[in-house]
């Protein structure tokens, strides 16, 4: 099992204390403070990996509400698979419970689960060396739900600001208890297998911060002579937000992603309707366009270059031009790894082999862990 130094005080400027009795007019600046130490702390674990990779346990997910698309590639996915590469071992979670908590309709589950094993797979993503699995299949990581849920207060997970934005953006008229709680399961996710780092976007790091809260507050509990759970980081990937073609952010539930799996006339479709601007000239600036940047952005990302080069080469083209740029961009960048997830997709047994197995060794993860915690906690009768 990996072990790790606790965290550097950098970390502790955004403990819950602080965010805890923060009014909420400094709501942003707080999570401002939280994004720039995690930024630090990123480039601390980041060398550290370098040294040691096999110090760290990665666990990572996402949530099987459909097929994973360039937002996820160049924000999480290409990330893992850079960690992975470099020796860490990695426990990849398709979260289907958390699923439910809004839109999808159950029956799709299986095709969008196994879909998403494809999209691992192609991407780089290697079952021999990292552990796939649905959060569903690992009973004991659900149990854990429990006694976690007694280490949260109801007002804390109120606070959560991207649970509010999911309720904003569900928009359903009431709010399920699973929704309410999903960033305790979350914090079980990461728990279950003691990870010690989780890849994520900033919008993720409030439940990062809750983990490591409750991880924090079981230790306190029941075993404070020696720490049980790690608290994990959140390691940052450096890639900036990319936004959906209606200049929210990408979202596989707000219909406005390109999906990994499209095929070139599909891309071409999706950004040829993206939102742009009327000036005629292509500048990247993100604050003040943010539509036309994004593409910009997106453009540079497939190219391995920088926004202000594409910027620049398309100059006067306007939105036309630049959305041309970005449709060729995307479908050469993606090209391999779309023919490589055809081949998969028509292997759905061997998609369903690698689950199969990953849930096998999650379990067996997962089942240590509570038989340790409920020995913590005096549950052996
Ligand atoms: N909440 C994440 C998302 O919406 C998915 C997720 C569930 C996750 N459990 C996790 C991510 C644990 C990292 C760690 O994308």
């Amino acid at each position: 099992m990996p072990t790790l130094t606790p965290s550097a005080p950098a970390s502790s400027a955004s403990a819950p204390s602080t965010t805890a009795t923060a009014p909420l007019t400094t709501g942003t600046r707080a999570a401002t403070a939280s994004v720039l130490a995690s930024q630090d702390r990123t480039a601390e674990l980041e060398q550290a990996i370098r040294r040691d990779p096999h110090a760290f346990r990665i666990l990572t997910g996402d949530r099987s509400t459909g097929a994973l698309h360039l937002g996820h590639y160049f924000g999480s996915q290409q990330n893992r698979v850079r960690l992975q590469n470099a020796g860490v071992e990695l426990l990849v979670l398709i979260a289907d419970y958390q699923a439910i908590t809004d839109r999808t309709a159950a029956a799709g589950l299986p095709d969008i689960v196994i879909g998403l094993v494809a999209d691992y797979l192609a991407l780089g993503i290697d079952p021999d060396r990292a552990t796939i699995f649905a959060h569903s299949q690992v009973e004991s990581l659900n149990q854990l739900l429990l006694p976690f849920l007694s280490l949260v207060s109801v007002a804390e997970i109120s606070r959560n600001p991207t649970v509010k934005e999911e309720i904003a953006a569900a928009g359903t008229p009431t709010v399920s208890g699973l929704m309410f709680t999903y960033p305790v399961h979350q914090a079980a996710d990461i728990l279950f297998c003691r990870a010690n780092l989780v890849p994520v976007g900033k919008d993720q790091l409030p439940h990062i911060e809750l983990t490591r809260t409750i991880a924090r507050r079981f230790n306190e509990r029941y075993c404070p002579e020696a720490p049980y759970f790690p608290e994990p980081d959140g390691l940052l990937s450096s890639a900036p937000l990319l936004l959906g073609t209606d200049g929210q952010k990408m979202s596989k539930s707000r219909n406005n992603s390109v999906p990994l799996r499209a095929t070139a006339d599909e891309t071409a479709r999706l950004v040829s309707r993206a939102k742009t601007d009327s000036e005629r000239r292509i500048t990247y600036e993100p604050e003040r366009r943010p539509e036309v940047s994004n593409l910009v952005l997106l453009t540079a990302l497939c190219r391995d270059t920088t926004p202000e080069a594409v910027a620049a080469e398309i100059g006067d083209g306007g939105a036309a031009a630049l959305k041309r740029a970005a449709i060729e961009a995307i479908n050469d960048r993606f090209a391999g790894l779309r023919a490589r997830r055809a081949a998969l997709a028509a292997e759905p047994g061997y998609l369903r082999s690698v689950l199969a197995a990953g849930n096998e060794k999650a379990s067996a993860i997962g089942a240590e862990t509570l038989a340790a915690v409920r020995e913590l906690m005096h549950q052996r009768y």
